[in-house]
Formats: C-alpha cells, sequence, structure tokens
C-alpha cells in the first residue's frame, strides 16, 4: 500500500470534466487536509456537483486524476471507492420511509458487515446490531425517536438520520452536498451542530451556499467559478478577497448577516415564549 506523502486524503491534480465541449469543471487541484472541514462554494453552476459526481466516481473525469491517502482511485468504480471509506451522503443511506429510524440503521450497519448469512445467526451479534444502532442514534440526537416511523420524523431530523446511516459505515471521507438545503433556521443550526459533532474523527467536503453555516463549520474553504478554482483560504481569507466579493460573495456576506440577524431575532421571540 502506498504511504500517504503528505496530511492530505484527498487530491485532485488538472482534475476537467467536459460535457460536449462544455467545460464545466476546469483543471482543479483540490488538496483535503485530513481532519478538515473543507467546504467548497461558489455559485450555481461552478461546478460544485460535478466534482463530487466526480470524486465519487458518478462521472469520469476527462482527464485528470484523484489520489485518495496517495493511491491513484481514478479508474476505480464508485463501490470500490465507497468500500475504500469515500461516502457521500445520502447516497448509500437509502432511507426507507416507512421502517422505523432504528432499523434504517441497523440495515446501514448490516450493509457495512456484508450480508453474511453465519453473520444473522448469532443473536449476540444481533444485539450487538442493535447497540450500536441505538449508539449512533444518540450520536446524532435521534436516541428518543428510534421507534419513530422515519416517515414521521420531521425534516431536520431526518437529515440527521441520514448522517446517522452514513456514520454506520465509518467513512474516513465524507461528502456532503448541500446538507441544509431548504431548511428552516432551526434545522440549519441543528445540522450544523451535528456536522460539528460528527467531524471529530474524519474529514468532511461539503458544497453548502449557506454562508453563515461555512463561516462557522469550515476549516479551509474552496471557491469555484465557472468550473476553476478562483482562490482557498480560510473564511476571513476568502470572504475579504475583492474577486470573491465581486464574483459570489457580494450579496452572499450581505445575507451571512441578514442571517446572523435572523438568528438573533429568533432567539429573542423564542425567548419570550418561554418567558
Ligand atoms: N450531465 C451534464 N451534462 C451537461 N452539462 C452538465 C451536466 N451536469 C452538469 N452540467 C453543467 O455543468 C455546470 C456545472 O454544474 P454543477 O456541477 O451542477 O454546478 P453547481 O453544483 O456548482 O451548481 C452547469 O453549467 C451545468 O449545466
Ligand atoms: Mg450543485
Amino acid at each position: 500500500m502506498t504511504q500517504p506523502t503528505q496530511d492530505f486524503i484527498l487530491e485532485t491534480r488538472n482534475l476537467t470534466k467536459a460535457f460536449k465541449g462544455f467545460t464545466a469543471v476546469d483543471d482543479v487541484n483540490l488538496n483535503i487536509q485530513r481532519g478538515h472541514i473543507h467546504a467548497l462554494i461558489g455559485p450555481n453552476g461552478a461546478g460544485k456537483t460535478t466534482v463530487f459526481n466526480l470524486l465519487t466516481k458518478f462521472l469520469q473525469p476527462t482527464t485528470g486524476s484523484i489520489l485518495f491517502n496517495g493511491d491513484d482511485i481514478t479508474s476505480m468504480k464508485p463501490a470500490a471507492i465507497a468500500r475504500k471509506g469515500v461516502i457521500r451522503s445520502f447516497q448509500i443511506s437509502a432511507v426507507f420511509p416507512h421502517l422505523t429510524v432504528i432499523e434504517n440503521v441497523r440495515i446501514a450497519l448490516q450493509r457495512k458487515e456484508g450480508n453474511s448469512f453465519h453473520f444473522w445467526r448469532s443473536e449476540k451479534i444481533l444485539n450487538r446490531l442493535n447497540d450500536r444502532a441505538q449508539e449512533l442514534l444518540e450520536q446524532v440526537g435521534l436516541g428518543k425517536f428510534s421507534d419513530t416511523i422515519t416517515v414521521d420524523l420531521p425534516y431536520g431530523r431526518k437529515r440527521a438520520l441520514e448522517i446517522a446511516t452514513t456514520l454506520a459505515v465509518e467513512p474516513e471521507l465524507m461528502l456532503l452536498d448541500e446538507p441544509t438545503q431548504g431548511m428552516g433556521h432551526e434545522d440549519v443550526s441543528l445540522v450544523t451542530d451535528l456536522i460539528k459533532k460528527v467531524s471529530k474523527d474524519r474529514t468532511i467536503l461539503m458544497v453548502e451556499h449557506n454562508l453563515h453555516v461555512v463561516s462557522e463549520l469550515a476549516d479551509r474553504i474552496t471557491v469555484l467559478q465557472r468550473g476553476a478554482i478562483l482562490t482557498e483560504g480560510t473564511y476571513d481569507q476568502v470572504s475579504a478577497n475583492p474577486q470573491v466579493r465581486e464574483a459570489y460573495m457580494g450579496t452572499a456576506a450581505d445575507e451571512v448577516e441578514a442571517e446572523n440577524a435572523k438568528q438573533a431575532a429568533a432567539q429573542e421571540k423564542d425567548t419570550e415564549v418561554v418567558a
């Protein structure tokens, strides 16, 4: 096995994807540091989802390569990538709406162990599986919801369950494509806290539109524009970059401020209700 030469869990070298002559991802060199939460941001159509599809091998790059722990995984199949520990949330975790919450986590655990017939014959192992499923549910704040039918969970809690089923396969690198999309502020802060919590022993690469979330979570940010990397750095560095402000954050930075104000107002309101 090749030893990683640096502390980068994932690298892309000159990664490029063209669709019928249109270059959606253009010569992208990503370096994702182990243990980081790394955010990929940029305006609609910048190529973020295409990058994710390349990393999980749903798409084959036109040119360029992908290295995971120093190994070239460019020509591997999606299932092999997943087995290596690169898991996209909501990819592997087909959450079954009419099963209970804990049943869904058990299925994810079972998937990880493989469907060995012998595995299922031992009651002891089944109990251990239940314990592990419950543990994962506690981890994502769903401890009390284990017997709830999944379809009855509120939206933010469903995302938490999807994260639990992703955690079940113990990914080394977790890919999250817009985890807070379409959420109200309460669910956004629930999922933000959750991502912070589960990031402890792993690396997370996330696409996120909500810059307030990015500012809270990301150790490092890559800004994509028209398929190419515009700049990289910490939130402060990136948000101070005039090109970024012009291209993307001019309005978005204001949105962060608006979001902060909104959250403050919401908190005040909650306090009123309590009082
Ligand atoms: N399968 C495809 N065929 C043709 N064009 C595509 C395909 N997938 C994405 N694109 C184009 O590539 C560009 C980047 O898309 P995408 O990666 O979805 O951007 P983002 O996620 O940053 O909004 C867009 O212009 C989109 O229309
Ligand atoms: Mg997208």
